[in-house]
């Protein structure tokens, strides 16, 4: 692990006083950025003198620009080889991806490179021919990458500067044979750098394996240490769970729910259009088409409601997004700090809910101690009703069903978009499950009726219930110390180089461990992220 660790003293320095080129100044006025963050006043420096660099910053606190700024102000003017970019970051998700290309993209372009997407899910030959031009930056998820390099059409042997954002995470998601694959194929001694809010002992093998001294920053001791972020528990009851997510989704305001499964994701955002709130649902099971329209959807402010699993959790920005609810509690406190730094970013304010059913309770209890937040925490939520839910700005919903906001095609959709899979598989299991759930809990004889017919009348989350005051206030979970994971190494013995030396790619394996998820012929595995 890193000999030298920094605490970074907290300073506001203006761009301008930074070592940085005159281009990379002016794209940083013309997006109105004057006075750096703390962690890019922090890194930058260490950065911008080419060392490796071990960075840990809160949610949102602009961490993107801090590696964007330190490898396009390496990178400035140099010439780009067909094939071999110079920079590589790697990111989980191939949302993630394309915020990270589109916040590189000026910059990158102001010092005379590319920035290139390499993420599955989209046209593989496309990426390939851009990088085969001859790109300076390639932001990919590994799969794709080792993808690329495996046809021939990119090689890491030039690569200077080598970024793992959500560096932990690539190994909760388990991408570290991938990326410990593709790291073994860029010359050693050269640049890395590794971010997240959460960095923790997971990485600890890479860092052993490939950095070379580095150097830590921390802008925060404590992991979930975003000050503009309010914290909520509402334990509720489970008949109150629907009448609650509704009554929250109807709030004024961009509101990002998180739920444990696609399915459930699905089966939420339906809720919720039936009750008169626009939802939609984003997973990993969904054609990475109509996920880049829903997400575009909710970031041009076209629906109120985006609803979730975890593949939105780890480092997307949307704008404006004034509340995360966990409809379905977090497993774990990384997953807690990422989710609900999906709001207050960038010093904007931002409230946090967490729906905990009565044996969710005592996880909750501890997730939210390991954070080392103090929740308002409310007990016996019996109904939507509650005066908890009112300084939340919970708002009773219409009732009435709403416009589906996955069946609508929004700017920045890819040009070609199937909208009918949106009524896919899953919102058709989704909304089998259903049926069969109200069958069973109907009072009524009537059965749930089919053929779209089941969108009107039915009270849902408009309904009152008896609307008993919560006690709210007790429940406070102490106050502990730590909060940091405890990631063991993965213990990978070996590798694969990945086009290594002359940058060739090797396409076979050895020494992989069991448990790599390789298959027998010693591929690369392609994930193509999330
Ligand atoms: N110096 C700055 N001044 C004002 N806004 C900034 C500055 N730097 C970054 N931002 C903005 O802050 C927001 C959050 O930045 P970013 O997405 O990089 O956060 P992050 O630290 O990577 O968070 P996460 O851990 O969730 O990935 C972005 O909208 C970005 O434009
Ligand atoms: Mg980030």
């Amino acid at each position: 692990m890193p000999k030298a660790r920094r605490r970074s003293a907290h300073r506001s320095e203006r761009f301008e006083e930074m070592a940085l080129p005159d281009e990379l100044l002016g794209v940083l006025a013309d997006q109105g950025l004057e006075r750096a963050f703390e962690i890019q006043a922090a890194i930058l420096p260490d950065a911008l003198a080419g060392r490796d660099v071990l960075a840990r910053a809160e949610t949102g606190s602009g961490k993107t620009l801090a590696f964007t700024l330190a490898m396009t102000a390496r990178f400035r003017g140099r010439k780009v080889h067909r094939k071999r970019p110079l920079g590589v970051v790697l990111v989980p998700t191939r949302e993630l991806a394309v915020q990270v290309v589109d916040t590189i993209h000026p910059f990158a372009r102001a010092v005379g490179l590319t920035a290139q997407l390499v993420a599955g899910g989209m046209n593989i030959e496309k990426q390939a021919d851009a990088v085969a031009r001859g790109v300076g930056i390639v932001v990919a998820t590994p799969g794709r990458l080792i993808d690329l390099a495996e046809r021939g059409a990119l090689q890491l042997d030039l690569v200077e500067t080598t970024v793992i954002d959500e560096a932990d995470h690539m190994a909760d998601l388990g991408f570290l044979p991938d990326v410990h694959d593709i790291l073994a194929a860029i010359p050693m001694g050269t640049q890395k750098m590794l971010f997240s809010a959460t960095l923790d002992g997971q990485v600890e093998e890479i860092v052993d394996s490939f950095l070379v001294d580095p150097v830590e920053h921390e802008t925060t001791p404590v992991s979930a240490a975003v000050t503009t972020m309010d914290h909520h528990v509402l334990a509720i009851a489970p008949s109150a769970k629907r009448a609650v997510t509704a009554q929250l989704g109807a709030r004024k305001g961009r509101t990002l729910m998180f739920t444990r499964t696609q399915l459930g994701a699905e089966r939420v955002a339906q809720e919720l259009v039936e009750v008169g709130v626009r939802a939609a649902a984003l997973h990993g099971n969904k054609q990475q088409g109509l996920r880049t329209n829903v997400l575009a959807g909710f970031r041009e402010g076209a629906y109120p409601v985006l609803v979730a699993t975890d593949v939105a959790a780890r480092g997307l920005h949307i704008d404006d997004v004034t509340m995360v609810v966990h409809v379905d509690p977090s497993d774990d406190v990384k997953e807690y700090v990422h989710r609900s730094g999906r709001t207050a970013r960038a010093g904007a304010a931002g409230t946090v809910v967490t729906l905990a059913l009565p044996h969710q309770i005592s996880r909750t209890r501890r997730i939210l101690a390991e954070a080392e937040v103090e929740p308002t925490w409310s007990d016996d939520v019996e109904s939507a009703d509650d005066p908890a839910l009112t300084p939340l700005g919970g708002r009773t919903p219409s009732g009435e069903p709403a416009e589906d906001p996955a069946l609508v095609k929004y700017k920045g959709a890819p040009r070609k978009l199937d909208i009918q899979r949106t009524r896919g598989a899953d919102s058709r299991r989704a909304e089998e499950r259903r049926a069969n759930e109200e069958r069973r809990a109907s009072w009524e004889e009537e059965p749930p009726a089919r053929g779209g017919g089941r969108r009107g009348g039915r009270g849902g989350a408009a309904r009152g219930g008896a609307g008993r005051p919560a006690g709210t206030g007790s429940g406070k979970p102490a106050r502990t110390s730590g909060g940091k994971g405890s990631g063991k190494p993965t213990g990978r013995a070996g590798g694969k180089a990945v086009g290594k030396g002359s940058g060739k790619p090797t396409g076979k394996g050895s020494g992989t461990p069991k448990g790599s998820g390789r298959g027998s012929s010693g591929a690369p595995r392609r994930r193509g992220g999330r």
